[in-house]
């Protein structure tokens, strides 16, 4: 059975102009959540998802932009990117200044859980990605920040570390999950992953978990939501 909607909150939603992104917002959509979305570019915004959803314009980079955009969210998932080499799409500036700033002020704002798309390998410095200016350690020092704020009381994480990213419908493969960062190639459907990270608003197994995730063979799934039982406790 697909995952019964249970959560009333509403969902700020950044990097949702992104591939991974869209995803988050469709599958939040289908659930009936209430969506804001955080946004460099309104018009790209108004022209993916036009009345959908809550559109809130700024940069990455302003505080004050965060602040606005987080502020009445009762949770926030990021599927931010970087694109570029250097500069303000680059992975110090997005993967981890960017994350890292939503945390911050998403928890001044009173968020109660943070969603996050990292990657697979976050924790191997040698690994050859590094060589695109260090984005797999960007990304990992995000991770830690992420843990160690949303871990406090009654916040929560969840951190979905993909393998390497595929469009498609969601639901359409089985998957394997494991803890600890041991696997080292594998692909993944961008909608399961945004479809993993919607679920973890409101399945308990899924709070406070960092997890890889890749595909296995394709399967029909009636949902994702049970794949959280396997995760250690
Ligand atoms: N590609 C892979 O195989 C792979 C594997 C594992 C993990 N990942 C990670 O998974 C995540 C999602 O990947 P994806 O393929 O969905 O990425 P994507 O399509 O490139 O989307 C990235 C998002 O980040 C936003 N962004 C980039 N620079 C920004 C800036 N300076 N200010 C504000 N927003 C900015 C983009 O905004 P605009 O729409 O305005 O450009 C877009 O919404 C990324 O963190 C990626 O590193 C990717």
């Amino acid at each position: 059975m697909e995952s019964k909607k249970v959560y009333n909150g509403k969902v700020l939603v950044a990097g949702a102009t992104g591939r991974c992104g869209q995803w988050v917002v469709k599958r939040l959509l289908h659930y009936g959540v209430k969506v804001r979305v955080f946004s460099r570019d309104r018009e790209k915004a108004l022209g993916l998802f036009g009345e959908s959803v809550e559109i809130v314009s700024g940069k990455i980079q302003s505080v004050s932009d965060v602040a606005r955009a987080v502020k009445g969210c009762d949770a926030v998932i990021s599927a931010l990117g970087s694109s570029s080499y250097s500069g303000e799409s680059s992975p110090s500036d997005v993967d981890r200044d960017g994350v890292k700033r939503l945390v911050d002020e998403a928890v001044k704002a009173g968020v109660k859980h943070f969603g996050l798309v990292s990657s697979l390998a976050v924790t191997k410095w040698y690994h050859p990605l590094n060589l695109f200016n260090g984005v797999l350690l960007k990304k990992w020092e995000a991770e830690e920040h992420v843990r160690e704020v949303f871990s406090k009381g009654p916040l929560s994480y969840t951190i979905v570390r993909p393998g390497g990213l595929k469009d498609g419908e969601p639901l359409c493969h089985k998957l394997h999950v494991d803890t600890g960062d041991r696997l080292w190639s594998g692909w993944i459907n961008r909608s399961d992953v945004a479809e993993l990270l919607v679920v973890a608003l409101w399945v308990e197994k899924a709070k406070n978990k960092t997890f890889e995730v890749v595909n296995e063979s394709e399967k029909e799934q009636s949902g994702l939501e049970h794949y959280y039982d396997l995760l250690p406790q």
